[in-house]
């Protein structure tokens, strides 16, 4: 099957109704909503701090949650994932120049702006119904980790910066289908849960794609590109374990009138970061590991060396996960 015909069948964009609506009637609405079941809080806030708030305090939790989760997404596919694959489809990439490559990228371009588009379309009736528009307040200061992931792309010149897109784009795409993959049906407001899960649908399609990409750029490219290629991928990985966005709590628990509660927020001990990165992968990015061992990267000296600088040697063995089975 072409790469048009395999779109216009699986893409969200040209397959799927779209079901996503939500009323928020301004405070009253967001108060009353069910956003997000209690076991979502401890990913965000310690239960100690959980633990002070009563419902309508948890009710504005979930919707600044769910805020800044499809904020976050939206943010990074469009910070990473976009300009690559519109590079790509462009004609403009230094290692990848065939047809089917540059569909399939117009595909996923399509695809990101449309997921931004029903995001948006979520959370602006959230964001800006009553006295609600706090929450966007709160979201406009929590793009910190975001933009430092996005800003990892950054290097001296095309080509670096080419293979660092692509690194943080693989990065992103796996990460992405793997965290949605693991939201409940039942645990999450219901137009949302089927805008993730639609959303779902497209992002294991991406992760599949951008592991071809990875492996048509191993073929071509220099042990100094794959150097380049593995450092940012642990260092994004890194960013993601070592950083927290702590604004938006901040902001939260002052709208609420409890901003002391924030003393308790937990800090991130540099000292703990490998085990974080090790316990990240085995999360969510197994698959990518399992693809990097079919490709013999850990056989390249300096690629080995970072595996061990970052203390990831044990995801080095194995590779029967495949990312087409994992989704
Ligand atoms: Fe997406
Ligand atoms: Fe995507």
């Amino acid at each position: 099957m072409d790469h048009v015909s395999n779109w216009m069948q699986k893409s969200t964009i040209t397959s799927h109704k779209y079901r996503y609506s939500m009323q928020v009637d301004g405070m009253k609405g967001v108060l009353s909503t069910a956003w997000i079941a209690d076991s979502w809080y401890s990913y965000f806030l310690p239960s100690v701090i959980v633990s002070k708030l009563n419902q309508e305090e948890k009710a504005i939790l979930g919707a600044c949650i769910l805020s800044n989760f499809m904020s976050y997404t939206v943010e990074v596919e469009h910070g990473i994932v976009n300009p690559i694959v519109n590079k790509i489809s462009l004609g403009e990439s230094i290692f990848f120049s065939g047809k089917q490559e540059r569909m399939t990228c117009y595909g996923v371009f399509a695809d990101e702006v449309y997921h931004a588009m029903f995001s948006y379309d979520l959370l602006s009736s959230l964001m800006y119904s009553g006295d609600i528009h706090k929450i966007h307040d709160f979201e406009l200061d929590s793009k910190e980790k975001s933009k430092k992931i996005v800003s990892l792309r950054r290097c001296d010149n095309d080509r670096d910066t080419e293979v660092s897109m692509l690194a943080l784009g693989v990065y992103s795409e796996v990460c992405i289908a793997t965290q949605l993959t693991n939201i409940q049906k039942d645990t999450i407001y219901e137009p949302v849960y089927n805008a993730l899960k639609d959303h779902l649908d497209d992002e294991k399609r991406h992760a599949a794609i951008f592991v071809d990409l990875m492996r048509t750029f191993w073929k071509t490219s220099t042990i100094a590109d794959k150097t380049l290629f593995i450092s940012k991928l642990f260092a994004v990985m890194e960013l993601n374990v070592s950083y927290m966005d702590r604004t938006w709590v901040k902001n939260y628990l002052s709208y609420i009138d409890k901003a002391d509660l924030f003393s308790l927020m937990p800090t991130i001990k540099p000292e703990n970061k490998f085990e974080g990165v090790a316990s990240f992968v085995e999360r969510t990015s197994k698959v990518l590991f399992a693809e990097l061992n079919r490709l013999g990267a850990w056989d390249v000296q300096e690629l080995n060396e970072l595996l061990t600088r970052y203390r990831l040697a044990k995801f080095a063995q194995g590779g029967n996960l495949c990312v087409e089975q994992r989704y």
